[in-house]
């Protein structure tokens, strides 16, 4: 008898798909066991459907969130913002104010919130799909007495922050094509279309943290590879740039930034990190 598995396999490495294995035994687990819905999800799989839109689910922060069409699939290299802010908040007990812009699933949002117990925060976002599932996310991960989600702009939130998350769209409008297809036909086009030159979302924010960020805050911003030009963008609008943090792979992804009065966490850090800077 043939494996269902390792015959998929061969299907999807025939379509070049490049996770072929992987991919085969998600699914296989997640049809359990029911080989005509196992072969269902492998004909949307040949149709570049990415794996999390089939099964639902993406993990990130070792958490289980709900995904589906409308919201994008969270990525691993977002969660160098997480770490990052635990590592620049220092202190995980305080009871900080979180915002998160463009929430999407509210990975960002919820991962921060599991590891900041006294923590409250915002989620932003301009797609009523993606806050509807944030909105499911926040309820499985037992959140919704610590969060609120908001609809509109980057404009939207009410307050000041002491921990401002973001992972804009940021692909350039003339690179949208030229993006895989499992992420061209089936991911959200506002969660990835920065415009002209993938930048206009920073500029909004640019504008904006300032206003968004009390004294002593500061505000985590993912980037996509080579964009350096987002920090003469902060630096313009008065921003002082703390930090340019690597993912995983080495790629300049997460710049922190804040107002002056941040410049004195990072003079205690350089007399040698001692004791909590904030
Ligand atoms: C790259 S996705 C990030 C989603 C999630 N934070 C993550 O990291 O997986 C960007 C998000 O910003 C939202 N967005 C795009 N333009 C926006 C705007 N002008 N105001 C508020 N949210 C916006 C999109 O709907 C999308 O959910």
């Amino acid at each position: 008898m043939k494996d269902p598995v390792r015959e998929a396999t061969e299907r999807l490495r025939a379509a070049k798909l490049l996770s072929a294995r992987a991919d085969a035994r998600i699914l296989w687990r997640h049809a359990e066991g029911r080989d005509d819905v196992f072969q269902q999800f492998i004909a949307r799989r040949l149709s570049h459907e990415p794996v999390a839109y089939i099964t639902g689910h993406k993990e990130f922060w070792s958490l289980d969130f709900d995904v589906g069409p409308g919201v994008l699939i969270p990525r691993p290299e977002t969660e160098t913002l997480v770490e990052q802010a635990l590592r620049e908040l220092g202190d995980r007990t305080r009871s900080y104010r979180l915002l998160d812009l463009g929430t999407g699933s509210g990975c960002l949002l919820i991962a921060l919130l599991k590891e900041l117990s006294n923590a409250t925060g915002i989620g932003v976002d301009a797609s009523a799909d993606a806050l509807a599932v944030a909105s499911t996310n926040l309820l499985r991960h037992g959140l919704v007495n610590r969060a609120a989600l908001v609809a509109g702009g980057w404009d939207a939130a009410p307050g000041q922050f002491d921990l401002i998350v973001a992972n804009p769209p940021y692909v350039r409008s003339g690179d949208l094509q030229a993006l895989p297809p499992d992420v061209r036909d089936n991911e959200p086009k506002e969660a990835l279309d920065g415009g002209p030159d993938g930048l206009d979302a920073y500029r909004s924010l640019a504008f904006l943290l300032p206003r968004y960020l009390s004294s002593t805050g500061i505000a985590l911003l993912e980037i996509g590879a080579g964009q350096h030009q987002v920090v003469g963008l902060m630096e313009a609008a008065g921003l002082v740039l703390f930090r340019i943090v690597p993912d995983l792979a080495g790629i300049p992804r997460c710049l922190v930034v804040g107002l002056g009065r941040g410049l004195e966490r990072l003079a205690q850090k350089k007399i040698g990190n001692r004791g909590p800077t904030r």
